[in-house]
């Protein structure tokens, strides 16, 4: 998609749809839409008074203009309460209104500044998340369909603002929107692909294409450097499956004067979670093809952060394989070593997120980073304690995870922090290691996980993301469409962006 400002009267511009907005009980319209309301006589009044448009958030209505001003079409969208305005609700608008456009043929669009104006927003953040929601909200993944029916595409968005002074942030918003936006898609891309396509291998090379168009160091481990550098817990979950596990490390260097500045973002990458001999039912097991969107989030965000170029380090971490049943699979009750020495019982094959975390994090402090974050979706249990509203947040520093939390705000990726109690560490206890790697009751399946993690964070700030929930949606609502969803990428990219230095 291409999108773009122009500094113009919204009532002279000539364009087949022009996006406005109303705020909910707004009776007469003012700023932008109040202009064109009065180029068009008061239409937009009209239909308010009517009980026709109320404003309710998500709420379009087309109004054509047969000539009476340079749009074709005036699509007035509902902001919801002001009270309720955010930069997310802006991005959701944007996703409902360039689809619905879509779905009524119209390759090219105008839109209002949505809240630059009495919605309080600063100009850059609302481009942002102007751009933002109509990519995220546009996107679709369809290439296996034979034939693509007659559907159009948005393909031209441009932003109309009178004020001069507004276009150099609104430029730059849109521009940091779009290089997020595209990140969150490629997640999206990879977390749809079906398994015997994104394999481990596959994963690897869409990371050496995103290293090698944004200048990123680039570090592929296969098993046998697995098995050298001690990762016994990585290579014993690989076993089961004839794919090649691939340990990706992917470097950006924006502080290099800096080394001790250097922050892990580590993705569990299982690109296919049969449960392993703990096999999973056959019910919906097909959703498991998205067990590396934690991984897939990593690359999306390095390749965001390699075109942002800021003044900071990070260390893009993804340990990839099949969690596979085959003939030479781990078993429950196997004993692994991991690479920081600690021992693991293997009580459920299916609980194998962990032990591939527990490497890559081991992995990401011999490499330096200094605070560390991971995301997989790693519990069913974070699904039935938060659902598919917000992610699992969990750590071991306070400071470190309120930082991330912040990196979240008005994104629409929703976090919420679970407690880390000691006495939670307890059912890891195993008879013949140093730990199990699922709990002895099945009580708290998500802090547990989050328990057995934190072993290996070895002193530095470390937060944890369980996506088992945010990492797909079943609604098309605002900027999220059916599939993967690219949580937590524009998380992720903000963090970076936090710790510039
Ligand atoms: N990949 C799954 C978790 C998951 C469940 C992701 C639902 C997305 C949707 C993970 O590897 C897993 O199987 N976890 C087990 C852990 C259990 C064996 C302790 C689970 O949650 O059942
Ligand atoms: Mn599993
Ligand atoms: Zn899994």
């Amino acid at each position: 998609m291409n999108i773009k400002v122009l500094q113009e009267d919204v009532t002279k511009v000539s364009t087949p749809a022009l996006i406005v907005n109303i705020f909910e009980g707004v009776k007469s319209p003012a700023g932008a839409t109040g202009a064109v309301d009065q180029a068009l006589g008061g239409a937009i009044t009209q239909l308010i008074d009517e009980g026709e448009i109320r404003g309710k958030a998500g709420e379009m209505t087309l109004i054509h203009t047969f000539g009476r001003i340079g749009a074709g079409r005036v699509l007035v969208a509902g902001l919801g309460k002001q009270k309720n305005f955010s930069a997310n609700t802006v991005r959701n608008v944007m996703g409902d209104a360039c689809r619905f456009l879509r779905s009524r043929n119209i390759s090219s669009a105008c839109t209002i500044a949505h809240g630059a104006g009495i919605g309080g927003l600063q100009p850059q953040s609302v481009a942002q998340a102007m751009a933002e929601g109509s990519i995220l909200g546009l996107y679709r993944f369809k290439h296996y369909f034979s034939s693509n029916g007659d559907d159009a595409e948005l393909a031209d968005l441009t932003v109309v603002e009178q004020e001069e002074a507004k276009v150099a942030e609104l430029q730059k918003g849109l521009r940091l929107g779009t290089i997020t936006a595209e990140a969150s898609c490629l997640a999206r891309d990879m977390a749809n692909e079906p398994a015997n396509v994104m394999t481990p291998t596959q994963m690897s090379e869409v990371a050496r294409r995103v290293a090698d168009a944004e200048g990123l160091e680039i570090e592929i481990l296969d098993r046998e450097d697995m098995e050298e550098k001690g990762m016994g817990a990585l290579v014993g979950v690989a076993r089961g499956s004839h794919q090649p596990p691939k340990l990706i490390v992917l470097k950006y260097r924006g502080n290099p004067d800096n080394p001790a500045d250097n922050l892990g973002i580590i993705g569990k990458g299982i690109t296919f979670d049969t449960g392993g001999i703990s096999i999973k039912p056959a019910a919906g097991m097909e959703r498991m093809k998205g067990d590396m969107s934690g991984g897939a989030s990593v690359i999306g965000a390095m390749q965001a952060i390699g075109r942002i170029r800021p003044r900071v380090n990070v260390t893009g971490i993804v340990p990839a394989t099949e969690n596979m049943p085959g003939g030479d699979a781990q078993r429950p009750g196997d004993i692994v070593q991991t690479m920081n020495g600690k021992t693991v019982e293997v009580i459920n094959t299916d609980a194998e997120g962990r032990l591939v975390l527990c490497d890559a994090m081991a992995y990401a402090r011999e490499l330096g980073v200094n605070r560390m974050v991971d995301i997989a979706t790693l519990t069913g249990a974070i699904v039935v304690s938060l659902g598919k509203i917000c992610t699992g947040v969990m750590g071991n520093d306070q400071e470190f995870i309120d930082q991330l939390i912040n990196a979240s705000e008005d994104t629409g990726e929703r976090f919420w922090q679970l407690p880390m109690f000691d006495e939670y560490r307890d059912t890891l206890e195993s008879t013949f290691a140093d730990m199990m790697n699922v709990g002895a009751d099945r009580g708290a399946g998500s802090i547990t996980a989050a328990k057995f993690l934190s072993e290996f964070a070895e002193g530095i700030p470390w937060a944890h993301l369980d996506i088992a929930g945010t990492a797909g949606s079943t609604a098309e609502k605002g900027f999220l469409v059916k599939g993967a969803t690219g949580v937590p990428v524009r998380t992720l990219v903000n963090l970076a962006l936090a710790g510039e230095s």
